[in-house]
């Protein structure tokens, strides 16, 4: 399973960064986790300018969609919400809609957030979005609050009870996973 991992955050130290970092370090030998790091060049959505060719920075967001087997996204909340940058690179990625890349796609969402209670208002909206999209999104339960307490400087995760919801989520997204791949 070939996982694109993307992060709605764009700092460089972001801690939904490393918790999809740290589960890339879970993965059995067989499956590979893509981070992808071009959600900052992303244009602000202009529906004029959604026209072939598109934007560079959104074709090649499309394309890594649809390359990928799985989608990983970790999400922060942003005033309970999901953040404007990953909001709006999803906006770009759902058009054409009847075609979009996510139509079909096994994706599951997680999150990390300063706050008790690890971006669970931000997931649930992000899981709206994504079905409205037509994504298969699995169901599965990482919510990291405290983040700062969770990962050292380095961005290791120290926590292993989010170790193993980290476990749980990955195999239901392969469970999730398995028949798209078995039917292409
Ligand atoms: C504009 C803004 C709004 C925020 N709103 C919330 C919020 O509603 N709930 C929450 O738990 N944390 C909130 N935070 C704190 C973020 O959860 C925290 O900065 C988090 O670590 C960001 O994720 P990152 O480390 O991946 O960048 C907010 C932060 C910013 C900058």
């Amino acid at each position: 399973m070939r996982i694109l991992a993307i992060s709605g955050s764009l700092r460089p130290g972001s801690h939904n960064a490393s918790l999809l970092r740290a589960a890339g370090e879970l993965l059995s030998p067989l499956d590979t986790l893509e981070l992808w790091e071009g959600l900052r060049e992303v244009p602000p959505y202009d529906q004029d300018d959604d026209v072939e060719p598109a934007p560079p920075a959104v074709a090649a967001l499309r394309a890594a969609v649809a390359s990928a087997d799985a989608v990983l996204i970790a999400t922060p909340e942003y005033n309970s919400s999901i953040p404007g940058a990953l909001k709006n690179a999803l906006d770009w990625a759902s058009r054409p809609i009847a075609t979009n890349v996510f139509r079909n796609k096994p994706v599951a969402v997680i999150g990390s957030s300063a706050g008790m209670f690890g971006a669970v208002w931000a997931q649930a909206e992000l899981r709206k979005v994504l079905a409205a999209m037509g994504a298969r999104v699995a169901e599965v339960e990482v919510a990291v609050g405290r983040a700062q307490d969770r990962f050292d400087e380095q961005g290791n995760l120290l926590d292993d009870d989010v170790r193993e919801l980290l476990l749980d989520a990955l195999a239901t997204l392969s469970a999730e996973t398995r028949p798209v791949l078995a039917a292409a």
